[in-house]
């Protein structure tokens, strides 16, 4: 393990929810586990005017918020040596004057190497990344800086190719980490190993004989007090158009030619740019959206969006999207690709769940068995990591019976390593590897993908599905299936 460069962590909108919930807890599980540069600095910059001491506070009631499963009390010395790191500068991002008051702390004593991290709405990437330049903390003469951008990277294409266009004219390519948590979870990063380093599946691995592939991210949460971003934003912008595309690409795509961030870059990108483009008129054939009324969650009574602080009355906003998406090429021609995601739904659940056809022949047809389901291959990324094969075996007895077993992987449920994703990435931006992290035509291909059922649903505001909070969504979603035989797989 090379020793990672020493540098300061400027954390823009450090009081808001990205930085409580996932940064700064982050963070601390670095330094428990030793992994945080010896010199390592973290600077909060956020609109309060608190001193170093009421930061830390608040950071310290942050991290205890997100306890590791099994963690008792806080690790005191782990603690000590994390909030000696901690810093607070109170400003505003419109403020050229709160930028150099920035400049000026960072000037004294702390490391050069800065990752300057966007933990604030996507409306305001673009003026934050302007203030940083401005006064200097984007070049490079005494020591490297990294700006790591959230998403979504821009409301549309239109948009996106403008914020692209804005950073490049402060900061090289090589300074941008365009942020996708996902890509730091175990499950993903272990498509490329079952995909690649098993020569068993390649054969299988088209559209010969996969039927159809699912993604589904699903969870209980609700929107948690973020209306303001969630209501302009919706569940295609906020999980599809990222999180899911890049999980298709890493099913679909042809084995890149190294590992090295730009081959693995090409492929994904080969992939977006052979879905087949959404026309108008087939938005509502291969689009779903719907909305979360009130209902229950886990025995308790929740609110439905509209009802959620901050939620204009009549929104239209979806907390439920699915897509259904074709990849006009060899592999894959006709096969479809299902992506969902809902807030509120039944259970937090994760899943690739990839079906197999029928077998070509109706062998058993004469026998008690009448009709054998397909084989899947599911991938569950959360809340358990698994591997799972459906299988059809003989039932023990006499007759000639078939049931389905299940292939587990050993790791499944069992030893899991409580790693957060963010961890990994804030790692990789102090490594300076940006294989984890998107190239623009990245982002841009996946706009082109999203962008006309984004169009659509934006004309047509009067009727919006809904679903109780905790179901698994509205059953009309089930009609961007093909069959009769296809139907959503909710969890393992
Ligand atoms: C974020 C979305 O990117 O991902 C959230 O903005 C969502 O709305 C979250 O809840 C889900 O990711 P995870 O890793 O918490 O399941």
């Amino acid at each position: 393990m090379a020793a990672l460069d020493p540098c300061t962590f400027v954390i823009f909108g450090a009081t808001g929810n990205l930085s409580r919930t996932k940064l700064l807890p982050a963070l601390y599980h670095l330094e428990a586990a030793g992994r945080l540069p010896e010199r390592c600095r973290i600077v909060g910059f956020g609109r309060r005017s608190w001193d170093d001491a009421r930061w830390a506070e608040e950071v310290r009631a942050a991290v205890e918020r997100r306890k590791r499963a099994g963690q008792e009390g806080m690790d005191e010395e782990v603690w000590e040596r994390f909030a000696g790191r901690l810093a607070f500068v109170g400003g505003d991002l419109t403020d050229p004057g709160s930028f150099e008051r920035l400049r000026a702390r960072l000037e004294d004593g702390f490391p050069p190497n800065l990752v300057l991290y966007l933990a604030v709405g996507p409306r305001e990437f673009g003026v934050a990344a302007d203030g940083i330049a401005r006064c200097g903390l984007a070049r490079e003469d005494r020591g490297w800086r990294r700006l790591v951008i959230e998403k979504p990277f821009g409301y549309d294409l239109e948009s996106a190719e403008a914020l692209d266009e804005r950073l490049h004219r402060h900061y090289g390519e090589h300074q941008l980490y365009r942020i996708d948590h996902y890509l730091g979870k175990g499950t993903i990063q272990n498509i490329l190993v079952f995909r690649f380093a098993n020569l068993l599946l390649e054969p299988l691995w088209n559209r010969h004989y996969i039927d159809h592939v699912q993604i589904t991210h699903a969870e209980t949460r609700g929107i948690e007090g973020r209306a303001g971003y969630y209501d302009g934003t919706g569940a295609l912008r906020d999980m599809i158009q990222s999180h899911l595309l890049q999980v298709l690409t890493l099913v679909a795509m042809e084995p890149p030619a190294s590992l090295e961030a730009e081959s693995l870059r090409d492929e994904k990108v080969k992939v977006l740019r052979s879905i087949r483009p959404i026309s108008q008129a087939a938005v509502h054939a291969h689009a779903f959206r719907a909305q979360y009324t009130a209902g229950e969650i886990g025995g308790e009574r929740v609110p439905g969006y509209l009802e959620e602080p901050g939620v204009p009355p009549h929104s239209a906003t979806e907390t439920y999207a699915a897509l259904k998406l074709y990849i006009d090429n060899w592999r894959w021609r006709n096969i479809p690709f299902f992506l969902r995601t809902g807030k509120r739904m039944a259970a937090d659940n994760a899943l690739i769940a990839i079906r197999f056809k029928h077998v070509p022949q109706q062998l058993f047809r004469a026998t008690p068995i009448e009709r054998l389901p397909p084989n899947w291959i599911l991938m569950n990324l959360q809340p358990m990591e698994c591997l799972r094969m459906e299988l059809q075996v003989k039932e023990p007895g006499l007759e000639l019976r078939a049931e389905t077993t299940r292939l587990d992987a050993s790791y499944c449920g069992v030893g899991q390593y409580d790693l957060d994703a963010y961890e990994l990435l804030l790692l990789d931006v102090i490594a300076g590897d940006q294989s984890l992290f998107l190239r623009y035509d990245e982002v841009a291909w996946a706009w082109r993908v999203v962008d006309p059922v984004l169009r659509v649903w934006a004309s047509e505001r009067e009727y919006v599905h809904t679903y109780p909070a905790g179901s698994w969504g509205p059953p009309e979603a089930g009609r961007l299936f093909e069959r009769e035989d296809q139907d959503w797989r909710d969890t393992l």
